[in-house]
């Protein structure tokens, strides 16, 4: 896995320049996160850091990234070197974290889905769960178990595409194709059913499991059109988890 994204790192950095990353993925994400403002957050799967430092550029007071690749980290603290936001980046497995702090926002975009067992996933959503305050709250994204492998495909327009070479069940390989300025690259999320998802957070202690439908933002309306995000909206790639810990 770390192997994987320190070979894309690049690649995955020039992908968040997709207008699906700002009409949607970001405009969904913030709008999960409401006011951040003096909040200490613990960004898990942070990448290369594009949205740990939007958190700390909208007020959070205390940001920590963690994620497995060094690579990727390497982009994020070239930024930090740039420009300091005081971000503290940490190399680790969620899986194997353990407890690190008390965070008033755990959030992990594109996490989840790279667990390829139950026990995985349990073992990440105890590491999200033990580095939350009591009253904390978990905010993710991630691939939408749910969508139809029918409609794989029909997300080219947007820069993607998912492919799979067998059935949906636990731990298949679900292949995301990005496709960048001609340049094509790829990665692995896991399949398991949204039905595990909520077991498992409860089984950690989550509570009030909300699922957020992806949404397309007034001026992604305005500059591509309802009917460009439509096929989206229709095959809904994503979506975002939100949870609490009382
Ligand atoms: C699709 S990227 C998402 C990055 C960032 N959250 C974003 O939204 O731009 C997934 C990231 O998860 C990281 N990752 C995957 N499994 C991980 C694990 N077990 N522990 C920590 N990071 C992990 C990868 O290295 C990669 O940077």
């Amino acid at each position: 896995m770390a192997e994987h994204y320190d070979s894309i790192a690049q690649e995955y950095k020039k992908a968040k320049e997709l207008p699906i990353r700002l009409h949607i993925e970001r405009y969904t994400y913030f709008n999960m996160l409401g006011d951040i403002t003096g909040k200490s957050i613990l960004d898990l799967a942070c990448g290369e850091g594009l949205y740990t430092r939007q958190f700390k550029q909208k007020g959070a007071s205390l940001v920590v990234g963690v994620d497995i690749s060094e690579k990727m980290l390497e982009l994020a603290r070239q930024e930090e070197a740039k420009n300091q936001l005081d971000i503290q980046y940490i190399v680790g497995n969620v899986m194997e974290l353990g407890k690190i702090g008390d965070f008033d926002l755990v959030v992990a975009s594109y996490l989840l889905n790279y667990a390829q067992t139950e026990e995985q996933l349990q073992k990440m959503c105890q590491t999200i769960f033990t580095n939350l305050k009591p009253g904390g709250r978990f905010v993710t994204l991630n691939n939408n178990s749910e969508q139809s492998p029918i409609s794989y495909l029909k997300t080219e327009k947007y820069g993607f595409i998912k492919t799979i070479t067998e059935p949906l069940q636990p731990g298949t390989a679900i292949k995301l194709i990005f496709s960048v300025a001609d340049k094509q690259f790829s990665f692995d999320n896991y399949y398991l059913s949204k039905d595990t998802y909520k077991k498992v957070l409860e089984k950690v202690g989550f509570k009030d499991i909300r699922w957020q439908k992806m949404l397309v933002s007034p001026e992604g309306i305005k500059e591509f059109s309802q009917e460009f995000w439509q096929d989206y909206l229709d095959c809904m790639p994503h979506f975002g988890i939100e949870c609490f810990k009382y």
